[in-house]
């Protein structure tokens, strides 16, 4: 089973290189230097394949699915393209989302933006051993090194670095697909996805946004929109509609249930539980920022300091007694160890943590020993195996035979397994 997986995964990152290739190449036709293509290839090796792949690889095995078959070695190629087409949109997300975030730390390495430059060829100034990513984040554009030398690192350059990342979505949509009847539809996916997602980082910003801390506006209807919007459809509806849209399923056709109870259009089931996933997995995102260890999440959570919406503020908001309240109040989204509306923390605390101002701070501490304090932990595991029980109810309401009919009501095919 696992090594089934691990196999799946090959299959699929083997793609990478070709689509690379194909991006690097049509770069060197339209007569970039060789700076610029050295550039563009390391962009795509450092921000495309290394995380879970779970959004990409998840085309390929819906469209395996919906055929009810192995796929032929062309159908695999055009599947795994547009898997590797959410994991471009997903890369451009995660390099300006960082930037906005002014994260440190994204898949167990630097953010791209404050990655090493490429092609950088001498190694500079030794920096001092004590100099954390984040001081250096400030002191733009440098970056620091394994052997701990400045160099110049990526900097803004990664804004137009992402816009690369999805235009190249667009360029391998035309090769792969233009001749296909089913390509208008992938590309209004990838435009009514991305904006959706626009719309979601809207929302998040504007929400957590900076200097202003007022605990008030936020609340978990609030977040709903935000998870919904910014995770749920690229991350969850996307791959699967792809998968639908390239196996040509019309928007015109109705399921019934087997006693004609009921009409169902495909993909609105797939909606109906889509985004409720993908609103559980945002939650979980948003308590692994606070719970988990960073060399296990791979990034260093940055949801308390950066003042976020996020699911554990709301919930703690929900739980805590006023006298807890003020301290959230006086802590939430204070970048160092100055509690708001206190002359801050008592002198042997601040000397013990620093006092650079950078995240991890003690008014992040504060806030953490706080969600400890109203037992977090605790109603976040409740909160999983409630979502765990509703998930799986609204799988099951979805009839394992049905009959599929066009727009005039003419039966297509009886339908087995719709699970
Ligand atoms: C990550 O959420 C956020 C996203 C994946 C959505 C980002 C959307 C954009 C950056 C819009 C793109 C628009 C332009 C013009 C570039 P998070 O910060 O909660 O997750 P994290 O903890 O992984 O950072
Ligand atoms: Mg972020």
């Amino acid at each position: 089973m696992a090594s089934d997986k691990a196999a799946r995964r090959a299959r699929f990152e083997a793609v990478f290189d070709v689509i690379r290739d194909e991006l690097v190449e049509y770069c060197k036709k339209e007569g970039l230097p060789d700076e610029a293509l050295e550039w563009y290839r390391k962009s795509l090796d450092y921000n495309v394949p290394g995380g879970k792949l779970n959004r990409g690889i998840s085309v390929v095995d819906t469209v395996e699915i919906l055929k009810g078959r192995p796929l032929t070695d062309e159908e695999y190629l055009n599947a795994a393209v547009l898997g590797w087409c959410v994991e471009l949109l997903q890369a451009y997300f995660l390099v300006a989302d960082d930037i906005m975030d002014a994260s440190i730390t994204r898949r167990s390495q630097p953010c791209w933006y404050l990655a090493p430059a490429p092609a950088v060829s001498a190694p500079s100034t030794p920096v001092a051993p004590s100099t954390t990513p984040a001081a250096i984040a400030k002191d733009q554009p440098v970056s620091i090194t394994a052997s701990g030398y400045r160099h110049p690192s990526v900097g803004m350059i990664a804004i137009n670095d992402s816009f690369m990342l999805a235009s190249a979505i667009y360029h391998l949509l035309k090769i792969h697909f233009r001749p296909q009847p089913c390509y208008v539809d992938l590309l209004e996916l990838f435009h009514d996805i991305t904006y959706k997602t626009e719309m979601g980082q809207l929302v998040d910003l504007v929400t957590a946004s900076e200097g202003v801390v007022d605990l008030a506006r936020f609340s978990l209807e609030r977040h709903r929109t935000i998870v919904v919007y910014k995770t749920a459809f690229y991350s969850f509806h996307l791959p699967v509609a792809l998968a639908m849209r390239m196996c040509n399923i019309p928007d015109s056709y109705t399921v019934q249930l087997p006693d004609g109870s009921k009409t169902l259009k495909p993909y609105d089931i797939a909606l109906s539980i889509l985004i409720p996933l993908g609103e559980y997995f945002q939650v979980q995102d948003d308590f692994l920022d606070y719970a988990a260890p960073p060399e296990i999440l791979g990034k260093i959570g940055t949801d308390i300091v950066d003042n976020k919406c996020s699911w554990c503020v709301n919930t703690v908001m929900g739980l805590c007694t006023p006298e807890q309240r003020a301290i959230l109040d006086r802590n939430y989204g204070r970048k160092g160890d100055i509690e708001a509306g206190a002359e801050g923390a008592d002198s042997e605390e601040k000397k013990a943590h620093g006092q650079d101002g950078e995240a991890g701070g003690l008014c992040e501490k504060r806030v953490k020993e706080l969600y400890e304090a109203v037992g977090l932990r605790k109603v976040y595991a409740e909160y999983e195996a409630n979502m765990y029980k509703r998930l799986n109810e609204l799988i099951d309401s979805i009839p394992e035979e049905g009959v599929i009919v066009d727009e005039k009501g003419q039966k297509v095919e009886t339908h087995q397994g719709m699970k």
